[in-house]
């Protein structure tokens, strides 16, 4: 596939096909994009709103409008998730495969249709506890004037939630599998260190890391199997996605095998843990470098609140919800979505032949000044109702939209409208990294660098 040479798409049909820079021999432009991905995509959308780029054996095209982001978000049957099925014949990488994020078509559609009930508000109240707990002993565990790496700290509560939201039973030495399983997903998944020449190379390369990945997760699928079973033939009084799971099979046809609930599990402590935590670290870094807006969330949180958050008080912390909503325009945890034409079609005037691959950057829509004013600066005012007024919805997309919207985003918002709140009213943080770190991209969006953090207790 070749770029045509207009920088906007001409109207109607054609053969033209998106225009784009030159890349490597086989490389693509694999190597501007794992060293600068924000920067390489800014350069990608001075082509034009349609454009071609390369990845080894990958032709692909990113979006950069939110009415062509709607369209391929929306056409169900012209565009698939992309499966990274190049990708895994490279990297051996395959998590999950019967769990959400990797389905297609009616599976899918079986599977979502079944998982959906599971995350509406009502059902997602009773994990509010869980919330208060963990985020009370993440407190409780820092002393003042200590010094900590809060990726690391928000990663821990993230993935303390989720296990016990899973699982809400005592886990005892299991803990310690899950906990490495999701370090090393997280390890494999974090390859934006690789140079381009070792993203080629088969995972069969017995590398250090592959072996413990391999073990990590063999023990991980052992214990998750176990407590599967368990809780299978002594179904128990336990508030958690797990029974949730089975006892959502009594009221369908369709029964899910262990090996789709061992999947599913998998699914949500993968999706859910890092995203969060980013979501986190980035809100608490913006906050670090803007006491006006730390203030406002400290009064909202005053106001609101008697004591620890409850279901009930998410509606009034408006406040927070708008940080939360700013910190992910400007640094959206998930960056980049992933869809295939699985047949030929026209997009923004120019031709896509099937299979090519559709990369929507959010981290690009998100700060373009023809739908943010002052992209670059971080004001959470302008998700009021008011100043939303007008914005094409496709401009804002953290969580995706059309079918595969984040099936755990009100539990991912109630998450940050419990921690933020609670942090504010008993923490001061003081930034000791720098204020506009580096981010690099591959499971998620995340600083290059850890974020230190000086904590003050109130
Ligand atoms: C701030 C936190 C989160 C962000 C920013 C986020 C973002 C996203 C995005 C952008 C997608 C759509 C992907 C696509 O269209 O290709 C997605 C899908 C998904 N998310 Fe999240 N997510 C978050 C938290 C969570 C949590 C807490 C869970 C589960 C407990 C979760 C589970 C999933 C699943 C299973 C999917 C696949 C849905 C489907 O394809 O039907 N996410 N997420």
């Amino acid at each position: 596939m070749t770029g045509g040479d207009t920088s906007t798409g001409p109207d109607g049909e054609t053969d033209e096909l998106p225009p784009g820079p030159d890349g490597l021999p086989v490389l693509g432009n694999t190597h501007q994009y794992l060293n600068q991905p924000m920067g390489f995509f800014d350069e990608l959308a001075g082509y034009g709103d349609v454009v071609h780029c390369e990845f080894p054996r990958i032709d692909a095209v990113a979006v950069f409008h939110p009415e062509q982001i709607g369209e391929v978000l929306l056409e169900q049957g012209t565009y698939e998730r992309w499966n990274f099925d190049e990708l895994k014949q490279l990297l051996d990488y395959e998590v999950a495969p019967r769990g959400l994020t990797f389905t297609r078509g009616e599976k899918w559609k079986q599977q979502r249709h079944f998982l959906q009930p599971m995350f509406g508000l009502d059902r997602l109240e009773g994990f509010s506890s869980a919330m208060v707990s963990a985020t009370e002993r993440l407190i409780e565990g820092w002393d003042d004037g200590e010094e900590v790496v809060i990726n690391e700290e928000f990663s821990g509560l993230t993935l303390s939630i989720l296990t016990n939201s899973l699982f809400d039973f005592d886990l005892g030495e299991h803990r310690q599998v899950i906990t490495e399983a999701a370090d090393e997903l997280q390890a494999m998944a974090n390859m934006s260190g690789l140079s381009a020449v070792e993203m080629l190379l088969p995972s069969w390369v017995p590398t250090h890391g592959n072996r413990r990945y391999e073990r990590a997760m063999d023990a991980f699928d052992e214990t998750v199997d176990a407590l599967i079973e368990a809780r299978r033939a002594t179904p128990g009084e336990y508030d958690d996605f797990l029974t949730m799971m089975l006892e959502t099979e009594d009221d369908h046809e369709y029964t899910m095998t262990d090996a789709e609930v061992h999947d599913h599990l998998i699914t949500f402590l993968i999706a859910g843990h890092e995203t969060t935590a980013m979501a986190l670290t980035f809100t608490w870094l913006l906050l670090a470098t803007h006491p006006d807006q730390r203030d406002r969330v400290s009064r909202e949180a005053t106001a609101v609140l008697d004591g620890p958050p409850t279901a009930n008080d998410l509606a009034d912390l408006t406040v927070t919800e708008h940080v939360a909503k700013e910190a992910m325009r400007l640094y959206p945890p998930a960056g980049m979505l992933f869809r295939e034409a699985v047949k030929e079609t026209t997009l923004g005037g120019y031709r896509v032949p099937e299979g090519t691959k559709l990369l929507l950057p959010q981290f690009t829509v998100h700060t373009d000044d023809r739908w943010f004013d002052a992209p670059e600066q971080f004001r959470p005012e302008r998700f009021t109702d008011a100043r939303s007024d007008g914005r094409p919805e496709f401009a804002y997309f953290p969580f995706g939209g059309g079918p595969h919207q984040c099936i755990g985003m009100h539990f991912a918002m109630m998450e940050l409208k419990h921690i933020i709140p609670m942090l504010a009213r008993r923490v001061e943080f003081e930034l000791l990294s720098s204020p506009q770190p580096e981010t690099n991209m591959w499971l998620t969006l995340q600083p290059s660098e850890d974020v230190r953090m000086r904590v003050h207790k109130q």
